[in-house]
């Protein structure tokens, strides 16, 4: 082992003992309940916590492989776990609605419940997340005068029908944390701040609106939005990257916890483009520095994990 080897591997531990510490004795560390948060850390039932997380999405696998998933992302010593919402999957049809099969979003969450873990519910709308048309339903674009992700009166009514469909929908099944659930944040919007220029002054507005309308639909659990340096004071702005601790110009007031809600274990390909994975010691590098900058939570976008 040569001694850069041997610091990879050294930071490895210590993230492995991070994530040890935290999600040992883990009867005492769900604790389902009122969230909060400070400039430390999102707190959960009174208890600061350390959100080690991983995205799955459940459209992309099939109710019987989600156990094992989920099991595995467990062992592997996650905490929680992150779903976008694909809304173009549960709308096909406007006004038609398709919970069922590889689209039943509250077993998932239930699944990962019955696991002890954690959820954080990205709702989007548009999600990108390499799905067609980033999770818009194809019927939006018929809809007369409408302009995606702007200040926009068509758009914003369907926005907004939408995530109140899904919040209504998890707050009838009690699947916010303050209800007993596992949901502890929900994220609107996505990486905003790529279009957002041009908007120009209607983009400012439409993220303006997108914090009060998401808000007011008093879910009891934080919103976030990720890569929005002007997020409003009433959301909470957080990283997308590979290395954030480096990147991260942190969240954009004082009072709010460093999250990093997508940590790219690697890059997708599109044809003819070189393998992309990341090497662990890399990701362990990163996440390591990333808590020691005050960071508390990072989410491993796609995880997948083999225990043996
Ligand atoms: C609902 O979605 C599931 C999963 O994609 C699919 O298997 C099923 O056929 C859909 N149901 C209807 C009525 O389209
Ligand atoms: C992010 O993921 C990369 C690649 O999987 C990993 O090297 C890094 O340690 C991770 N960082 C955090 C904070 O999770
Ligand atoms: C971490 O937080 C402390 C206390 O709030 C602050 O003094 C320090 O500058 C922060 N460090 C980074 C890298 O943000």
């Amino acid at each position: 082992m040569d001694s850069r080897s041997r610091l990879a591997f050294m930071l490895l531990l210590i993230a492995n003992t991070l994530v040890f510490v935290y999600s040992d004795n883990d009867e005492n560390e769900y604790t389902p309940g009122p969230v909060t948060y400070n400039a430390k850390s999102v707190i959960v039932g009174g208890n600061p916590i350390l959100i080690f997380s991983g995205s799955i999405h459940y459209p992309r696998s099939t109710p019987e492989m989600w156990p094992d998933i989920i099991r595995m992302a467990k062992e592997g010593g996650l905490n929680t776990i992150a779903t976008y919402v694909f809304w173009n999957a549960h709308e096909p049809v406007e006004g038609q609605y398709n919970f069922t099969g590889n689209n039943d979003l509250v077993k998932f969450i239930k699944l990962i419940a019955e696991h002890k873990m954690y959820v954080v519910l990205r709702l989007g709308p548009f999600i990108q997340a390499e799905w067609n048309l980033g999770g818009l339903p194809f019927w939006l674009r018929d809809i007369p005068n409408i302009v995606f992700r702007s200040y926009n009166e068509p758009y914003m009514k369907h926005m907004k029908r939408y995530i109140e469909y899904m919040v209504n929908m998890m707050k009838a099944e009690k699947l916010f944390a303050p209800q007993g659930g596992p949901i502890i944040m929900a994220q609107v919007e996505n990486e905003y701040n790529h279009v957002q220029e041009s908007y120009k002054e209607k983009g400012t507005q439409y993220v303006k609106w997108a914090a009060d309308m998401a808000t007011s639909l008093y879910a009891g659990v934080p919103w976030i939005m990720c890569k929005q340096k002007d997020a409003p004071q009433n959301v909470i702005s957080t990283c997308n990257g590979r290395h954030c601790a480096d990147t991260f110009m942190g969240p954009n007031s004082p009072d709010k916890p460093s999250l990093w809600t997508e940590n790219w274990t690697a890059q997708y390909r599109v044809f003819g483009d070189p393998p992309s994975q990341r090497a662990a010691e890399d990701i362990a590098f990163s996440v390591t520095r990333f808590f020691m900058n005050n960071g508390s939570m990072t989410n491993y976008y796609m995880v997948r994990i083999e225990v043996t």
